[in-house]
């Protein structure tokens, strides 16, 4: 079976010490909600996860509020109301049947852990998005698939999804292709290990500390043993 390795790509957050860039986390953001949330699901992602890491307690708010969620009301009634920061981000389809039959019969899979859920990671989500490829000579492609050499097997039911200024962005840096592709995967970073940040942190006082700690320790047990001298 044919597959091209994601290249490394050097992201903000690949050093051992280094955060998340958070205004791409933020943009990659706006790339799956105008995007990518029309076919996937987000369903571990809540509104309130968003506060103190790229929006304001309010803005958040506002956003939640902006959705349309699927709820009912106390007579059992189907209804409509808008978000809260309590709510999951809104999912297209009300079950994976109903995503697999709108989409060719190749269910959309959740995103929220799918910078660890494949190989390569936010590498992988970036060569793939940006990845589509006209299929060479022998490749047989159906009406609805695309030919992309980075997922397994070279044939995917996701057409592709980004295009250069095929969204605007609010801070108005320009949508190219591949700048939609890096912010929305290093979202989808975010959103699989939202404690990335903190790892690192307590990896950074631990190895501080620990060079520390072995001299005083060294120390003590030469100090306990020196009577046998
Ligand atoms: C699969 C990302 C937009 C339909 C996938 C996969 C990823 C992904 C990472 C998994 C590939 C794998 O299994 O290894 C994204 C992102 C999007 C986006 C980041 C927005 C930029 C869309 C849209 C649609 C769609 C708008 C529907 C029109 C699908 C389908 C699959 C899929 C049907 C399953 C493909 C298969 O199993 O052959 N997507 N997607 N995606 N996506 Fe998307």
């Amino acid at each position: 079976e044919f597959i091209a390795h994601p290249y490394p790509l050097p992201w903000s957050h690949s050093g051992i010490f280094s955060s998340l860039d958070y205004q791409s986390v933020r943009r990659g953001y706006e790339v799956y909600k105008q995007v990518c949330q029309a076919c996937h699901s987000m369903k571990y992602i809540h509104f309130r996860h968003f506060v103190n890491v790229f929006m304001t307690e309010d803005e958040a708010k506002a956003e939640a509020a902006q959705a349309l969620i699927k709820d009912i009301d106390d007579t059992g009634k189907p209804i409509e109301r808008p978000g809260l920061l309590t709510d999951r981000l809104p999912a297209p389809y009300p079950n994976a049947k109903a995503a697999a039959a709108a989409n060719n019969g190749a269910m959309p899979p959740d995103l929220s852990l799918m910078a660890c859920a494949r190989h390569g990671g936010d590498d992988y989500i970036f060569s793939l998005l940006t990845g589509y490829f006209d299929a060479p000579a022998g490749v047989k492609v159906e009406d609805g698939k695309a030919y992309n050499p980075y997922f397994p097997g070279g044939v995917i039911s996701m057409p592709q999804q980004l295009y250069d200024e095929g969204i605007e962005y609010s801070d108005g840096i320009p949508a190219t292709q591949s700048q939609q592709a890096k912010d929305v995967s290093a979202f989808l970073r975010w959103s699989a290990e939202p404690f990335h940040d903190d790892r690192k942190r307590y990896a950074l006082k631990i190895l501080a500390v620990l060079p520390i700690l072995t001299f005083v320790l060294l120390y003590w047990k030469r100090h306990t043993w020196t009577f046998l001298k």
